[in-house]
């Protein structure tokens, strides 16, 4: 188990999520803690950031698509025609309005599904530590490549992901949100 001590509201709205969701969120940490000491990142952001990446996971897309209005965000079309894409610009909103003010923090859990332009390290590996659940890479093993990549290289490993969900989601006949293929561009081109 994780042992850093989180903020209360995140602890109380942990509390909250379903069993299963809440040992991907400790498995996603266990991951965070190891690739943040990899790389030099900072582990309680990392670990915060992971904490509350799907504090709002477990909302249905009708749930989620009122709450975000009713919290200030703007969906774009495709948030609104994917509202699951909405959990973490939601659960940002909320610990915002819990009184955390750590934009390092607050910008990996919004941008942890999409990622996007300009992360930086926190976001990186929080991004890549909600993919890397060792039960996901299991159920999923074109994800090994990505977790042995992030061993060396957090930019590689997230083209790695990206290419594989993007072409995944094309293969289905799914919107692609425009800041996975930004972001991808962007780090294609460091
Ligand atoms: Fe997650």
């Amino acid at each position: 188990m994780t042992e850093s001590a989180l903020p209360f509201a995140v602890e109380s709205r942990l509390r909250g999520l379903p069993k299963g969701l809440r040992e991907h969120i400790e498995r996603s940490r266990e991951v965070g803690k190891d690739l943040a000491a990899l790389h030099g990142t900072d582990p309680d952001r990392v670990d915060l950031g992971i904490a509350a990446h799907d504090l709002a996971r477990s909302l249905d897309r009708e749930t989620l698509l009122e709450q975000a209005l009713s919290s200030g965000l703007t969906p774009d079309p495709i948030e609104r025609h994917e509202p699951v894409l909405l959990h973490g610009p939601l659960a940002a909103a909320w610990l915002k309005a819990d009184g955390l003010s750590d934009n390092l923090v607050l910008d990996a859990v919004r941008w942890h599904s999409t990622g996007k332009v300009g992360m930086g390290p926190v976001a990186k590996v929080v991004f890549l530590a909600d993919k890397l659940d060792p039960e996901k890479v299991r159920r999923y093993p074109a994800l090994e490549a990505v977790s042995d990549l992030a061993q060396e290289d957090l930019d590689r490993a997230i083209i790695k992901y990206l290419d594989h969900e993007i072409g995944y989601l094309v293969g289905k006949g799914r919107t692609v949100h425009p800041a996975s293929i930004d972001l991808r561009n962007e780090l294609l081109m460091v």
